[in-house]
């Protein structure tokens, strides 16, 4: 693909608008990433030049090309039961104690295409043979794109990554699709049931009066300079509740930002 010239001003009018929109820190050597990932928004506006591009953006009252220049520039990558110690460590050291309790809320804050969501429902329900009996239990899933956020509430994916889950649960909690060919899963609607999928920016004030005995806050700061990450930290650390825990991916840790939480071991935190 032959992309226009981005210049340095250019890039960093983009570069200021992307971080204090949503906290993404691009360095200079993104600008090659940035351009091509633009460029896909612009050739379907039929727009050759990133500075008319960047008067689109600011011409737009409505505020949803900005949306679709966020949806553009995020970086999704996820998994079922990516970093699985996680979900081991739900499993052994959290579900059991949840079970204990009527009312469970978990939040996966930057949750891509949904599929942390999707592992944190079917192992919750596995670890509770398979219903909840009563129980007031919801997972919030939120994300910055909205892009992500449609496939996520559709909740299908290609066959491929049915490996990824282990047998047990693909058995119970996924079914392929004839009509693509069996190259799609859908997942189940009980799975579904449990999950709110919303748009939520992790760097502005949150609309949620919710406390969580867990938030999974993955693979997402390692996009953020310092100042947000502590910000983002400090913030997300008023929702989890006391004895409630935080997991980050493994690539990131709470070193060197200061912070309320207790270590517990390699990317987990507690709230005391
Ligand atoms: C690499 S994915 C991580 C997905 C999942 N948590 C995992 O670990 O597999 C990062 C996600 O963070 C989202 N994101 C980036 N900035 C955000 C922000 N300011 N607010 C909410 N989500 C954001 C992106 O849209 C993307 O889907």
């Amino acid at each position: 693909m032959l992309l226009p010239q981005m210049d340095d001003s250019e890039f960093e009018d983009f570069r200021k608008l992307i971080h204090e929109s949503v906290g993404i820190s691009l360095s200079l050597q993104k600008k090659q990433l940035l351009m091509t990932r633009l460029y896909r928004r612009m050739y379907q506006l039929g727009i050759n030049s990133y500075g008319e591009y960047w008067a689109h953006v600011l011409n737009d009252e409505t505020g949803s090309e900005m949306v679709l220049l966020l949806n553009a520039v995020s970086t999704n990558k996820t998994d079922f039961f990516r970093e699985s110690d996680h979900f081991t460590f739900l499993k052994n050291e959290v579900y059991p104690h949840l079970q204990k309790q009527q009312t469970i809320r978990i939040w996966s804050c930057a949750c891509s295409s949904g599929e942390e969501a999707y592992t944190i429902a079917m192992t919750l329900l596995n670890a509770f043979g398979g219903v909840l009996g009563g129980r007031d239990a919801k997972i919030l899933a939120t994300d910055i794109s909205t892009r992500m956020l449609d496939q996520a509430e559709l909740g299908r994916y290609p066959v491929n990554q049915l490996q990824l889950i282990p047998e047990v649960l693909r058995n119970r909690y996924c079914k392929i699709l004839p009509e693509t060919n069996g190259e799609m899963f859908q997942v189940s609607s009980q799975l579904k049931a449990l999950i709110r999928f919303r748009r939520l920016n992790l760097i502005q004030e949150y609309p949620l009066r919710t406390q969580f005995d867990c938030i999974l806050c993955r693979n997402v700061m390692i996009y953020f300079d310092r100042g947000d990450q502590e910000k983002l930290i400090e913030r997300l650390s008023g929702y989890i509740k006391p004895g409630g825990y935080l997991f980050v991916g493994h690539s990131e840790s709470l070193i060197g930002l200061q912070n309320s939480l207790k270590y517990v071991q390699s990317s987990i935190y507690q709230r005391i």
